[in-house]
């Protein structure tokens, strides 16, 4: 940043001292507004995490329904979700690194891979996506009590897209609900369930 100042000459005879030092004052004030703070550094860093991890989560549960006989719509739907979860993650990091932080990639926990039923996934992806609201959330309080209002701005697309998403969990979780073990249900909801996502993404589309 100080070298940014380095060969700027002040001129005593035209006194333009005093209009220097204010515009100097101005780009230090800039910057220290594009700077994350150490606490939002390290909450937006763990939101990375979290993010990475739900990705995988998706991709656990994609890859096992995929080994299931005649379950292509659920499978096709976690595939497609796990990249969007990656797609938030990256989001997330280019907001770091282009407010002069840091993402951090780390390691990961080793998410589930075996499930029961149909019905047991979509619970994890309810549970899931609440998690990730909660944390989201908490950032936007902490981004508020840190007067980081760049960062508050950035959330709010995060908590349109976990609005949409709980909606999704949810609806499909109560569907599988009522349909109970009837496999003829189950097979159905299969087919329903790529229209579902199709009428959200043309929704976010017509924004
Ligand atoms: Fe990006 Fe659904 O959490």
């Amino acid at each position: 940043m100080l070298n940014f100042f380095k060969g700027i000459k002040i001129d005593s005879k035209q006194d333009n001292t005093k209009t220097l030092i204010c515009w100097m004052c101005l780009m230090i004030n800039k910057y220290t507004i594009m700077l994350l703070s150490e606490r939002m550094l390290a909450a937006l860093n763990n939101q990375v995490k979290l993010e990475a991890e739900s990705s995988q989560v998706y991709l656990g549960i994609a890859s096992w329904l995929e080994t299931q006989p005649g379950l292509e719509g659920y499978t096709e739907f976690f595939y497609r979700q796990s990249e969007e979860e990656r797609h938030h993650m990256l989001k997330l990091i280019h907001y770091i690194n282009d407010r002069d932080g840091h993402a951090i990639i780390t390691a990961l926990e080793m998410p589930k891979n075996t499930f029961g039923q149909v019905i047991e996934v979509f619970q994890d992806f309810l549970d899931n996506e609440l998690l990730v609201s909660k944390s989201i959330n908490d950032l936007v309080e902490l981004s508020l009590n840190e007067k980081d209002y760049l960062t508050f701005k950035f959330l709010q697309w995060y908590l349109d897209e976990q609005l949409e998403e709980e909606k999704m969990a949810k609806t499909m979780l109560e569907k599988l609900q009522l349909v109970g073990s009837d496999r003829g249900g189950i097979y159905q909801l299969d087919k329903d369930i790529v229209g579902l996502r199709t009428k959200v993404s043309e929704s976010k589309e017509g924004e």
